[in-house]
């Protein structure tokens, strides 16, 4: 018996390889190769992952498939936010059992944050036996092991672990853009936002070793990359778990200086943690995009304070305006949840307040959703949902009209641009991304694409620019 290697990533390295037999006498039986498709839910951390297993996927032999109905795998990133996230994902397991019946090499692997609920598993267990890999949030990297577990056992294998301290590095990934990449820089979150279930799904929050990540970007510039995007639930409080602790701001002086390296841009922020030192190097930096999602979820000091997101409505204007002069032409983005229970009108209105204030570049809206396990799910007061309904349209109504007069300010200017793809409805033009995360679509072939290029803004479109290179 040859020795299973214990540590990682070795172990894994192992566990593809043999993988890749298994799949390759699938692949044999069936008389053509093997094919996959992975679809993944909720947000750029999940997108991040899904990389890590198209990696890890293509590694052992697989071929990626767009078309979900042609694929012999089909694995599910899943996000567990809002409900409704949940039940896209139940409806569509439904489609994936006629599939299964027609298709005897075909796997079904379920994984990320709605895997974390035990309810969940225990529905899939009893109720959608013909899944293959349940697996979660904490142990991705596994997945090879996992798909070797399931060829050799022939039943369904579950691996979910409740948190983690761990960290693995180093395992293949596949990028979906060849000129730029998100990085994790930290994973889960320490701080229980009571509507909030990413710290009962993501574990305690951990910061990667900041060589790790310094390491991981040069590779990446090497291979093409200009611009990066940090990834974490809150990139403000990184470093702070560290042996050798350092924080956000530090992390970015050092990824500046990485030659190379044109963009970088990161997300999520919270206002709480947002320092000084931060501002000031972003003042300075010629590389961190003019952006930042900066969440405010409410407008009201009382509401906030149940969401227990430790600012008050004052506070996050006072750091706004802070921002604004030390940036004078960042783009700010933010998240909104109308309906948190005991939300009144009064508050409401508030929140409404802090949209005309700060005059945000884009927001997303959501609609209060009850997590099961959070402490906001058991409070008094839960908002009837033709109220919670007329909120949230006259919200974004009022989000949609200063966003258009906001983006619009740049018209006549020349901006630079990274390339980002062929247009998708004209192929004569090109479309790009601005420092401050806005487009613009333009003349231009696929030459182009991962250039960073100057274009004149002709014409703005709402939430888009027409523009010519300059
Ligand atoms: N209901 C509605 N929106 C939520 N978000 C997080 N949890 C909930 C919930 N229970 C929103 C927050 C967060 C974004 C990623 O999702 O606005 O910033
Ligand atoms: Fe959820 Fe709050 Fe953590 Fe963001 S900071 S992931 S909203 S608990």
């Amino acid at each position: 018996m040859t020795n299973i290697p214990v540590q990682e990533p070795e172990r894994q390295y192992y566990y593809i390889e043999k993988a890749k037999e298994y799949v390759q006498k699938a692949a044999k039986e069936a008389g053509r190769p093997l094919t996959f498709c992975v679809t993944t839910f909720g947000c750029q951390m999940n997108a991040r992952d899904s990389e890590k297993l198209v990696g890890i996927l293509e590694k052992i032999g697989y071929q990626e498939e767009t078309v979900e109905e042609k694929a012999d795998f089909v694995i599910y990133n899943t996000c567990t936010v809002r409900e409704n996230a949940n039940m896209r994902v139940y409806g569509r397991l439904g489609q994936l059992k006629r599939m299964k019946k027609k298709n005897p090499h075909m796997l079904i692997g379920l994984c990320g944050c709605m895997m974390q609920e035990p309810h969940v598993v225990e529905k899939l267990k009893t109720s959608y036996k013909f899944v293959d890999i349940i697996f979660g949030t904490h142990n991705i990297y596994k997945f090879a092991e996992l798909i070797v577990t399931r060829y050799e056992s022939q039943r369904m294998v579950i691996d979910i672990w409740k948190d983690t301290d761990k960290i693995v590095e180093d395992l293949p990934s596949e990028r979906k853009f060849a000129f730029k990449s998100g990085v994790n820089i930290m994973f889960g979150c320490n701080n229980f936002c009571s509507y909030c279930i990413v710290p009962y799904v993501r574990g305690r929050e951990r910061s990667r070793n900041p060589k790790d990540i310094i390491r991981e970007i040069e590779r990446l510039v090497a291979d093409g990359v200009v611009e990066v995007m940090l990834l974490g639930q809150n990139v403000n409080s990184y470093g702070k778990n560290l042996e050798e602790p350092m924080s956000f701001a530090q992390l970015l002086e050092e990824i500046e200086k990485i030659e190379g390296l044109e963009r970088i841009r990161f997300m999520t922020s919270h206002p709480k943690d947002l320092s000084d030192d931060l501002i000031a190097v972003m003042k300075k930096s010629k590389k961190i995009c003019k952006h930042l999602h900066l969440p405010v979820q409410s407008g009201s000091t009382e509401i906030l304070k149940k969401m227990n997101r430790r600012y008050t409505k004052e506070q996050y204007l006072e750091l706004v305006q802070k921002i604004k002069t030390a940036v004078p032409d960042i783009s700010l983005t933010t998240d909104i949840i109308v309906g948190f229970p005991g939300e009144t009108e009064e508050d409401f209105l508030e929140t409404m307040d802090v949209i005309k204030k700060v005059r945000y570049d884009s927001a997303f809206t959501f609609i209060y959703s009850k997590r099961t396990g959070t402490p906001a799910a058991t409070m008094e007061n839960q908002i009837p949902e033709d109220v919670v309904k007329d909120r949230f349209d006259r919200l974004l109504k009022e989000v949609q009209d200063i966003s258009a007069e906001v983006c619009g300010v740049h018209e006549g200017t020349v901006q630079s641009v990274l390339v980002e793809s062929i247009n998708d409805h004209d192929d004569s033009l090109v479309t790009g991304r601005m420092s401050n995360n806005l487009l613009v679509h333009f003349p231009g072939n696929e030459n182009l694409i991962g250039k960073i290029v100057n274009v004149h803004l002709k014409e703005c479109k709402g939430f888009y620019y027409l523009g010519e290179m300059d």
